[in-house]
């Protein structure tokens, strides 16, 4: 045997874990612009690349691909080598998987404020990018599995199900819906025409929130949470049933993005229908999480990086309460093309996506450091406080803005006329706007006083590679 064949591969878990936390401040930042755009206009500054239409797509891409895609990688590639109980797979292949990501990033915050992009939503990068990419996460799939399929351990932990499920249905989702045909280098136009086209990309975009920012992270949540709380999880069978039933269900709640459109009436009641049934096995993961603390409640007293872990799973449990609601037709009617989606959105994303990254990389960070603990505790606490006010400001603003928009979009006079016009519920979203920009400043603040920690952790630790026990104590769960 190798002497690297003796430790875990921590080099490409360190820069994927401090990646991520660059790009989310990054990705935070551009969101708190936005959000000041749609406050104060003027901050366009009547300049197209700073423009809101431009940004946000940028902020998108960088938050959930940048932000949320390192956090992934870092965490898969951590588990994986775990609980398989050998060095990750393939040599110098995880360090491409590192940088062609890193590539992708970074000419995706290139192209999209020059206005390039195929135009559909979390799919905006153009043809180029997009074969890139589609090389990178082939090569990513090669290190995963290539290392579940040298482990030293019988069994696969239920993690890695999660991130394996991740991997590959993201990996469909995008050969299938980035099908296009190039008219240039920077433009192309969909394989896909009319309502056929909107379909493929609600199926992509509704799976990309399953399995992008919801599987993985049922992958961090499998791993993290039993390990910081120090006890296995709740129940081994009913992750399994998890598994299945989340992914089988996912894959047909795409049509409720599309509700009154011109796709056939009944995609749109088969979407709703699923998204009611996904109720069931979001929750049921959702309460396996939670569960695993039995008997050790106590600790979420003085334990920070545990009230991250245990928050993000109730902000799950409260996102996949609400999407179901909201994928009721007539719900629907009331939420579609208001800020309750935004908020709906946000709860996902910075509750549930946001905490579990941030606890998992607290757990994570310092291990591969060759230390215990990070820095300073205190200021995962501080963090977290802020960053859990930052939440609660973010998404009650846009509940309150979203259902008045929906409400003042559809008062009827007697004679048939609308009460209120467009302008006036814009005016009256205003003051919640600038409530979202200071919930925004918050999270993003709590990223900030994260990176700090970090830095300070990394200055008194050091880069080592941990040794691979003989049969780890990992390898047993
Ligand atoms: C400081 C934190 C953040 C702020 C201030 C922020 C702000 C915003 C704003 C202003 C928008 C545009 C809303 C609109 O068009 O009306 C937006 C959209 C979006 N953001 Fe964020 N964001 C933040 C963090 C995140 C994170 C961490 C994620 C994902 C992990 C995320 C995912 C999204 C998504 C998916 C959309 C599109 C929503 C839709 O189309 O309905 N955001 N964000
Ligand atoms: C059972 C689980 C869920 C269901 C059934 C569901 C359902 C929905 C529905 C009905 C919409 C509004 C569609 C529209 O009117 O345009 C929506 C939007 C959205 N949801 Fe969820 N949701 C769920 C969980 C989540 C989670 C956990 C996240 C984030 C981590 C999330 C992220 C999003 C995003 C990003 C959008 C906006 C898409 C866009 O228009 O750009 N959802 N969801």
């Amino acid at each position: 045997m190798s002497a690297q064949a003796t430790t875990y591969n921590y080099r490409v878990v360190r820069m994927f874990a401090i990646m991520s936390v660059v790009w989310g401040i990054v990705g935070m930042l551009v969101g708190v612009f936005i959000a000041s755009q749609l406050a104060f206009p003027e901050l366009n500054f009547g300049v197209p690349w700073l423009s809101f239409g431009r940004l946000r797509p940028l902020h998108t891409n960088a938050v959930i691909f940048a932000f949320g895609g390192c956090a992934l990688m870092a965490t898969s590639f951590h588990v994986v080598q775990r609980t398989s109980n050998v060095r990750l797979f393939g040599g110098r292949l995880a360090d491409f998987v590192f940088w062609g990501y890193q590539l992708v990033i970074v000419l995706a915050a290139i192209t999209l404020p020059m206005g390039f992009t195929q135009g559909k939503e979390y799919a905006e990068l153009e043809w180029p990018i997009d074969l890139l990419l589609t090389v990178v996460w082939v090569a990513y799939a090669v290190v995963f599995f290539g290392t579940l399929a040298i482990r030293k351990v019988s069994h696969i932990y239920v993690a890695n199900w999660f991130f394996g499920g991740f991997i590959l249905t993201v990996a469909l989702l995008h050969l299938v819906n980035s099908a296009a045909i190039p008219a240039g280098m920077w433009k192309s136009y969909s394989a896909y025409a009319g309502a056929a086209d909107a379909m493929v990309q609600w199926w992509y975009g509704h799976n990309a929130v399953g399995f992008f920012l919801t599987a993985g992270f049922l992958g961090m949540m499998y791993y993290y949470v039993p390990k910081q709380a120090g006890r296995p999880v709740y129940s081994y069978r009913l992750s399994v049933v998890h598994f299945w039933a989340l992914i089988f269900t996912y894959m047909w709640a795409g049509p409720h993005h599309l509700h009154y459109t011109a796709l056939p009436d009944w995609t749109q009641s088969l979407g709703m229908v699923f998204s009611l049934i996904l109720l069931a096995p979001s929750w049921g993961g959702m309460i396996n999480g939670m569960m695993t603390l039995s008997g050790a409640w106590d600790k979420l007293r003085d334990d920070p990086i545990l009230k991250f872990l245990v928050v993000s799973l109730s902000f799950y449990g409260m996102s996949t309460f609400e999407g179901p609601m909201m994928a009721i037709k007539t719900v629907n009617a009331l939420s579609h093309y208001t800020d309750w989606t935004v908020g709906h959105v946000h709860s996902g994303a910075l509750g549930w996506v946001g905490f579990i990254s941030i606890g998992s990389l607290y757990y994570l960070i310092p291990r591969t450091f060759n230390r215990e603990t990070m820095y300073s505790t205190r200021l995962i606490n501080l963090h977290f406080w802020i960053a859990t006010i930052g939440v609660v400001l973010y998404i009650t603003s846009m509940w309150i803005s979203g259902v008045m928009q929906g409400m003042m979009w559809r008062a009827i006079n007697p004679d048939g006329t609308l009460v209120y016009t467009h302008i006036q519920s814009i005016a009256a979203s205003k003051p919640l706007y600038i409530i979202r920009v200071l919930g925004g400043v918050m999270y993003l603040g709590g990223m900030i006083i994260m990176a700090y920690n970090v830095v300070r952790t990394i200055m008194a630790g050091k880069a080592v590679d941990a040794p691979i026990p003989e049969l780890s104590y990992d390898a047993h769960h």
